[in-house]
């Protein structure tokens, strides 16, 4: 039966059900790692929300974060974000163009003044003062450092605007840095890295602000501890094969064909910190994330290793935090809840690999083998991407079933 005009949410343009907007405010408290009693605050928080102006600055970059928002299909994530939010300014956007965008984002900030989000795509360069991204004939760096204290909140979304990313690459010749580093410590700058990042560990950011009026639990790097808590080798669905020292040694070799361990193609996923495995992009169901399809994550929310350490380099083992501390204990130096820390190195004996290696241990298992911390927070990761699928739909994508090769 087709649902009743009273049954919609008000301020979303009519285009999401109460029940559906619900169940999203519930799955995203969990993905923030939230009891999910919470989800019912958070929709009311939200329905109860003028629209929070939102003010998008691009800096030197190639529009991928603000692509990879507007390419999920999931079916709610883009209404909530442009029904949301009134996104009052964004060069690739908004219709206005030239001075009419200029105008425009000037009385939305004298009207909104403390109150408008400011989100920040893009590096931000710092060299000649600032001469190599000019908008309206004004540097970003200026545009930044005016815009940042009449905002109530300012998030950088990608890799450019958290750290720099590719335009930091050396030689930096423009002197490009995150808008953390450009705006210096008066301000705590939420980041969101990855290139691209999770349109859902961005949205899930926006929710918790809107809801709570405070930026989420952030690590020693400003990312949201929800979203970048554990390293992507924690949740891979090829750790197995890491395990087992079922290693590809080449680009489409039998062992690069049959998934196995990208390990020794170059992949990072042993030092960097994002929940790709359990998210996945685009809503196009398993295994849709680098490591995935096949490619070896190349660590593009580590501002220590994308864009700095060679591509084919093996990745180091040593397993530290987010904060520097040894992987077993917390930024206390207390254990990590699960106690256990992991495996430092690869085995140095393996497997026969000639006869077929058959299913192998789930991701599962080789993460409980591993003494996995924080196992709550990767339930909470995996029903993220539940979010407006059918629970059956979820469960396949999560990454952690078993591999059928
Ligand atoms: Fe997965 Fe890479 Fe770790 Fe291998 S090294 S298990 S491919 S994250
Ligand atoms: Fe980036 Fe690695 Fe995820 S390259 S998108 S952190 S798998």
């Amino acid at each position: 039966m087709k649902e009743k005009d009273a049954d919609l949410v008000p301020g979303f343009g009519g285009l999401v059900s109460r029940r559906d907007f619900l169940k999203f405010c519930t799955l995203a408290a969990a993905s923030i790692g939230l009891p999910l009693s919470m989800g019912a605050k958070i929709a009311e928080a939200v329905e109860a929300l003028k629209r929070p102006p939102v003010i998008w600055l691009s800096g030197q970059e190639c529009t991928g974060c603000t692509e990879t928002l507007l390419r999920s299909t999931h079916p709610t994530v883009d209404k909530l974000i442009l029904d949301l939010i009134s996104l009052d300014y964004h060069e690739t956007l908004s219709t206005p163009s030239g001075e009419l965008a200029e105008d425009a984002k000037k009385k939305s900030m004298e009207a909104n003044r403390g109150k408008f989000i400011l989100v920040v795509e893009g590096a931000i360069p710092t060299k000649d003062g600032g001469i190599y991204c000019k908008i309206g004939g004004r540097t970003m760096l200026e545009i930044l450092k005016a815009t940042a204290p009449l905002a109530a909140a300012v998030v950088a979304i990608g890799s450019c605007a958290a750290w720099g990313g590719i335009p930091s690459a050396g030689p930096n010749p423009t002197g490009a840095v995150g808008a953390q580093e450009a705006l210096g410590d008066k301000f705590k700058v939420i980041n969101i890295p990855g290139c691209p990042p999770s349109p859902y560990n961005f949205l899930s950011t926006v929710l918790y602000l809107l809801t709570f009026k405070k930026p989420p639990e952030l690590d020693a790097k400003g990312r949201p501890r929800f979203a970048y808590r554990r390293l992507i080798h924690e949740g891979c669905e090829r750790r197995p094969h890491f395990d087992a020292g079922r290693f590809a040694l080449e680009f489409d070799d039998d062992g690069h064909r049959r998934g196995w361990c990208l390990y020794k193609l170059g992949c990072k996923g042993p030092e960097t910190y994002n929940n790709c495995p359990a998210i996945l992009f685009g809503d196009a169901g398993a295994r849709t994330w680098p490591v995935g399809t096949g490619c070896p994550c190349f660590g593009c929310s580590e501002k220590e290793v994308a864009f700095t350490a060679p591509i084919p380099a093996q990745a180091s083992m040593r397993f530290f935090t987010p904060s520097g501390a040894p992987y077993g204990v917390d930024e206390a130096g207390q254990p990590r809840p699960g106690g256990q820390t992991l495996s430092i190195t690869p085995p140095t004996s393996y497997p026969p690999i000639a006869p077929p290696e058959g299913h192998g241990a789930s991701a599962v298992t080789a993460a409980v083998v591993a003494g996995l911390a924080g196992a709550a927070l990767g339930a909470a990761g995996a029903t993220a991407i539940k979010l407006g699928k059918k629970e059956d739909e979820g469960a396949k994508g999560s990454g952690t079933e078993e591999r059928k090769d």
